[in-house]
């Protein structure tokens, strides 16, 4: 196992920490350490370190900045009641990281040293895990090729880092439902290639229909299937849910093109273990705009770590408003899974999965 060295950054002062906890938003602030981890062909994974936060050089050449090679996850951690610090299924992050890493062809990262990479973290800068509701600590694993050469070619060098941010609620707002943006034109995957991927790539291609849908006073992107522009893949960073009037689910099966989430999982399991069906299968606009209509669709959610569960208000597109479910939103459902899972990552809710993963122990041991 890869020993981690550690170089001690200057940290906040107490008070300075404090007060960039009261409301930290969503990845504007950045805790006092981060994780490195280089990766060479010749030496594989080497040179593992806890080290001040702060800026990275590399090479202009470093084949990240010209063909992005790179990928990234999302992962929370969470002060429990009793004072421990645990995280939620970082092994299924590790595992998709190194699905990710697969398909942009770069090194996979063993899925221990990834845990330790973010056990570490969480660790050293354990006082930045927030207390308040409703705010956590989000760590972003993310990858990088760094090798100095122009040739379009997977590289040889990359970098292992991750990044930790206070954070409350995604959306301004709190769990108030949001709008989204049906988005047609533009698209953010197609088959063959990178959608099913957690790589920057994917959300450069949603930034502008995302510009788009902010103008039109919605919070998120919806992306279709480019042939159809019907069928439904996913939000621009989340997954999304529909609830029918009998109280079962229906959510885009993984088709290739969308992230496997493990919120959706997560929820796909809730659910099952209170005897709801939930189709992972092929869902369209037009069926959710019949369904709305005729009350067979009942609620919609988007799902994932940084938006947790967000009710979703109403869908809109170029031709106007398609689905509005008005003073029906927030949806029962949706609100009694989100406190369900939001209960088991804080500590308040039986957790019969064994989903959390304990980083600090209340005594202050570590785990
Ligand atoms: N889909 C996309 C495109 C995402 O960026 C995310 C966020 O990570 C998700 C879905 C949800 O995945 P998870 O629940 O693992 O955070
Ligand atoms: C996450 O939920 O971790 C994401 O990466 C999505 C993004 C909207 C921040």
């Amino acid at each position: 196992m890869i020993e981690f060295s550690y170089q001690p950054a200057t940290r906040l002062s107490d008070a300075e920490r404090e007060a960039a906890l009261v409301d930290p938003g969503f990845g504007k602030v950045f805790t006092d350490h981060m994780v490195s981890i280089s990766w060479s062909r010749e030496e594989g994974w080497h040179d593992a370190k806890v080290m001040p936060y702060g800026p990275i050089s590399m090479d202009p050449a470093a084949s990240v900045l010209h063909y992005g090679q790179e990928i990234f996850e999302g992962i929370k951690a969470y002060r429990h009641p009793n004072g421990d610090i645990v995280t939620f299924r970082p092994e299924a992050n590790a595992r998709r990281l190194n699905e990710s890493a697969a398909r942009l062809a770069l090194p996979e990262l063993p899925e221990e040293l990834f845990v330790r990479a973010i056990e570490e973290l969480v660790r050293v800068d354990e006082q930045w895990v927030p207390k308040n509701e409703d705010q956590s600590l989000y760590l972003r694993p993310f990858m990088i090729s760094d090798e100095s050469f122009l040739g379009v070619r997977a590289a040889e060098k990359a970098r292992f880092l991750v990044i930790a941010s206070p954070a409350g609620p995604y959306f301004t707002g709190g769990v108030k439902p949001v709008s989204i943006w049906l988005s047609t034109d533009l698209a953010r995957a197609g088959r063959g290639g990178t959608g099913a991927a957690k790589c920057g790539g994917n959300y450069a291609a949603s930034l502008l229909p995302t510009r788009v849908a902010q103008q039109n006073g919605c919070a998120q992107v919806l992306f279709t299937d480019t042939a159809t522009e019907d069928q439904i893949d996913e939000l621009g960073g989340m997954n999304l849910f529909l609830v029918r009037n009998d109280g079962s689910l229906i959510t885009p099966a993984l088709n290739g093109n969308i992230l496997d989430g493990i919120t959706r999982r997560s929820l796909i399991q809730l659910a099952k273990d209170r005897g709801l069906t939930v189709d992972e299968r092929e869902v369209t606009v037009s069926e959710w705009r019949e369904g709305a209509a005729n009350g067979t669709i009942t609620e919609s959610f988007a799902c994932g770590t940084a938006a947790v569960i967000t009710p979703i208000g109403a869908l809109k597109s170029e031709a106007g408003t398609i689905v509005d479910f008005g003073d029906a939103a927030p949806g029962a459902l949706t609100m009694s899974l989100r406190e369900e899972l939001t209960g088991i990552q804080f500590g308040t809710v039986a957790d019969p999965h064994n989903w959390v993963h304990q980083i600090v122990a209340a005594n202050g041991a570590t785990a």
